[in-house]
């Protein structure tokens, strides 16, 4: 087992209506938020309703920064961070899924600094202080809710990079189930998928822990069985909770004990093809896991085979990677570019792999690997 540390201070308030007590919670911050949300989904599920009646209730001013685009962009970051700073923002509030929690967090940040959110997205500058956020999460999938990571994309500079930093923990973060029953299938299907491969990067990741790794598989068992239950019956809410319930463990750190890091091999993949293509995260990933596992066949057979016997009573990589494949699928996400509409460039693919030295941390990537996973994900 490997040394490892635990630390994570977010609040994390589940059930049903819930998210009509943030406005209490807003108020230990102060009386002016800034409240950020996607392209219009929450207006429709009852989330931005409940937020601006609590948060009215208590007397907070609200002022709005809406249309972050999923994959989003730091421009948004960097205009909703002016804005928070222009009418003196006591407190950040997110509704919406990873893409808006994500901008939420780097607007936090940013709002208390004088220059670009790209500046700590690219490591060229350390921030010393954020605004407190508050979540209400209405996507499961990627377990912003409750870490300290944000994706942040850069067309200009042909970049979607991974940020983490203690300051973006939610202070608060409200899970309703309700709010995720009008995720359509697609998205729905997405997120599971995110879920599994979170599970996954752990399950790769550095440092030897079985219970961990029980962990992880139990949550992507989980994924599997309740997954495909919530699929065809999309507006069950105990499956919805099952399934919230599932992506915040997958990436709350739980999965990490007894692991120096993960490895994020998959991910780094699939963000190249989202910042290439706009392929939504969780699609990105279902395409990019077959051809990695195939490409570990030989390097880490023992540990994908314990993965396929647990997982799907098999005891060969191949039969393994069917079995996620199968399972793919079967709940409507695509394991091959070709199944999506686009002209994909090998040649382009290549490139940006090349520049961006896509890797694991664990299980490093060479040229000739990519040139493999292409042939594997085209
Ligand atoms: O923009 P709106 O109108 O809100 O629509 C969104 C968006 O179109 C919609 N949606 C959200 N909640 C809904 C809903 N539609 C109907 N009913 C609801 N209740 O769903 C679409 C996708 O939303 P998005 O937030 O983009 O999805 P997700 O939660 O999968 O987030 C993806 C982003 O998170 C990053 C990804 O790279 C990607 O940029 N990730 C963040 C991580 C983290 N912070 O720890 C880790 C992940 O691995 C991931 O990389
Ligand atoms: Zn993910």
């Amino acid at each position: 087992m490997d040394n490892f540390k635990v630390y994570n201070p977010t609040c994390l308030i589940f059930g049903k209506d819930v998210a009509q007590n943030i406005g209490k919670k807003a108020l230990e911050f102060g009386s002016r938020v800034l409240l950020v949300y996607g392209k219009g989904s929450v207006l429709k599920n009852g989330a931005y309703a409940a937020v601006t009646e609590s948060l009215k209730a208590q007397g907070i001013t609200v002022t709005e920064y809406s249309g972050i685009k999923s994959n989003p962009v730091y421009e948004d970051v960097d205009a909703a961070a002016a804005l928070a700073r222009e009418v003196h923002a006591d407190a950040v509030i997110a509704v919406g899924g990873g893409s808006v929690i994500d901008s939420a967090k780097v607007i936090s940040l940013t709002a208390k600094a004088n220059h670009s959110s790209w500046d700590f997205i690219s490591d060229t500058r350390k921030p010393s202080a954020s605004l407190p956020l508050l979540c209400v999460l209405t996507m499961a999938a990627t377990g912003s809710e409750m870490n300290p990571y944000a994706v942040i994309q850069n067309d200009k500079t042909r970049q979607k990079i991974g940020y983490g930093h203690p300051l973006m923990y939610p202070r608060y973060s409200f899970l309703d189930p309700s709010y995720t029953l009008s995720v359509p299938y697609n998205y729905t299907s997405y997120g599971i998928t995110d879920v599994i491969v979170h599970s996954l990067e752990a399950y790769f990741g550095k440092g030897d822990c079985d219970l961990s790794d029980r962990i992880a598989t139990a949550i992507i068992k989980e994924c599997m069985h309740k997954g495909q239950m919530l699929l065809s019956d999309l507006n069950n809410y105990d499956l919805r909770a099952d399934i919230m319930l599932a992506s915040t463990l997958g990436l709350n750190g739980t999965t990490f004990y007894g692991k120096s890091y993960g490895d994020w091999g998959v991910h780094n993949i699939g963000h190249e093809l989202s910042l290439l293509y706009d392929i939504p995260h969780g699609a990105s990933l279902s395409i990019a896991l077959p051809s990695w596992l195939r490409l570990q066949a030989s390097r880490i057979p023992d540990k994908i085979n314990k993965l396929g016997k647990d997982l799907f009573d098999v005891s060969d990589v191949e039969s393994t990677v069917n079995g996620f494949i199968n399972f793919f699928k079967a709940t409507g996400t695509p394991v091959k570019l070709s199944e999506l509409t686009g002209a994909f460039n090998r040649a382009e693919i290549l490139q940006q792999f090349t520049v961006n030295k896509v890797s694991g941390s664990c299980h490093t990537l060479s040229r000739e690997d990519y040139e493999f996973l292409l042939d594997n994900m085209l």
